[in-house]
């Protein structure tokens, strides 16, 4: 469910028209709805109902824009990080650090220097060496670092190979028979402490089979360890719940499906549960916006080139995803098109042959399910500047991120002296 809806003949986030921000911003521009943030924050706390105070902590990877971060920071979650960057955006949006949890395969001292001094709530670590470099770290600091080691359950999340994590052959975690070794270990280093289990398996999950699979192997991990006599007191479950993207397929398990599932597999564990949803919790709450630059005659169906591209969201281009495409003031026909942006590359296309509402030269476009990995994964390829975002809030609405103007990625580079002057 979002707030995105036509109202008068044109598409609105809540109550403030999106060609009235298009005109007022110009286009391509990200535009994201509070009240959606808000409900999907809703509906995932009350969708984990009788699991005692979970902690959530919003993946930042999924939208690290300020204004983003500060709503789940009102809203009082926490924030898993895998990255200095992420870490300090996190802590510059007033998420306490005790909710902050830090993940990824190549933390490197400094940033665990940074995270250890912040004080946040758990390194999710990832291999032993790493364990050891943390140990080392955290000493030298006077510190105490708080742990959780990654697990890899070996489970296929039967998802895009390139969003899944928690198979044998990915980089992520430690081996789940190798997991007792890796906590023998971090018991015998000094500056680390023993707090907890994490798993995350992959990202846009529709089937909960491949989640509950990786749980129970959790729970019997944590039940051993324990017996083992390890502090374990936190099982973090990761993110991973898909969201409904092609509105033809049928719909992903529900926030709500999930934590049913949740509480059938957690039943007896003496731990306190924490998540790290992302998409489930942004996905729906963004747009892209667009305007139809002009439509091209191709041999099966005409090209409608959009002025976004794939660098303004690249997940199309990079994992052939599927987002849903509106016309912003729909003008009642439908006709059959490729979506494509002005890139030079054959990769930049958003759809190709798709049924949709029929556009014109000047149309506005909307990329529906754009607030999850778009404009955190933009880039500037082709010198097209960073896109703008923009955040509203019932009738009012304010730019989040301002367009970045082409001065200055040039004024970003350099000469060298031998090329200066003349
Ligand atoms: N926790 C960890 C350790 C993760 O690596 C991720 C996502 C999450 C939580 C959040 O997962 P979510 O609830 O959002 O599924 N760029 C890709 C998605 C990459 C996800 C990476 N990790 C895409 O656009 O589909």
């Amino acid at each position: 469910m979002d707030h995105f809806e036509i109202k008068n003949g044109a598409m609105h986030a809540e109550d403030v028209s999106l060609p009235a921000i298009a005109d007022a911003v110009g286009t391509p521009v990200y535009v994201y709805s509070t009240a959606t943030i808000e409900r999907h924050v809703r509906v995932f706390r009350d969708a984990l109902e009788g699991l005692g105070d979970p902690l959530i902590a919003f993946a930042v990877k999924a939208n690290p824009n300020a204004a983003v971060l500060a709503t789940m920071a009102r809203l009082g979650l926490g924030a898993d990080v895998v990255s200095a960057g992420e870490l300090k955006r996190a802590r510059a949006a007033g998420i306490a650090a005790d909710k902050i949890v830090f993940s990824g395969v190549g933390k490197t001292a400094e940033e665990m220097a940074l995270a250890l001094k912040e004080g946040i709530g758990q390194f999710n670590v990832e291999s032993e060496p790493e364990a050891e470099m943390l140990s080392q770290v955290a000493s030298s600091l006077g510190l105490t670092a708080p742990i959780a080691f990654r697990v890899n359950p070996d489970v296929d999340a039967g998802t895009h190979a390139k969003i899944s994590t928690g198979k044998s052959e990915n980089k992520f975690g430690v081996a789940y028979d190798k997991a007792p070794d890796a906590y023998a270990l971090a018991a015998s280093l000094p500056g680390l402490a023993i707090r907890g289990v994490a798993v995350h398996i992959g990202s846009q999950l529709t089937d909960l089979a491949p989640l509950e699979a990786a749980f129970t192997r959790i729970g019997a991990l944590i039940e051993r360890l324990q017996a083992d006599g390890y502090p374990v007191s936190v099982a973090d479950l990761g993110g991973g719940l898909g969201v409904p993207y092609d509105p033809a397929k049928p719909l992903p398990p529900s926030p709500a499906d999930y934590g049913a599932m949740v509480r059938r597999v957690s039943a007896g564990w003496k731990v306190r549960l924490a998540f790290e949803p992302g998409r489930v919790i942004v996905g729906n709450a963004g747009v892209l916006l667009s305007r139809v630059i002009r439509v091209k005659q191709g041999s099966a169906a005409p090209f409608v080139i959009v002025d976004a591209a794939m660098n303004d969201l690249l997940r199309p281009s990079l994992y052939d995803a599927w987002h849903d495409i509106r016309a912003i003031a729909p003008r009642g026909d439908r006709f059959t098109a490729n979506v494509v942006g002005p890139v030079c590359e054959s990769g930049d296309t958003f759809a190709m042959g798709r049924d949709l509402e029929c556009v014109e030269p000047g149309d506005l476009v909307g990329f529906m399910t754009a607030g999850a990995y778009g404009a955190t994964m933009a880039n500037t390829y082709n010198s097209r500047a960073l896109t703008p975002e923009v955040m509203v809030n019932g009738n009012d609405w304010a730019i989040v991120r301002e367009r970045q103007p082409i001065e200055a990625l040039i004024a970003a580079d350099r000469l060298p002296p031998w090329l200066v002057g003349e």
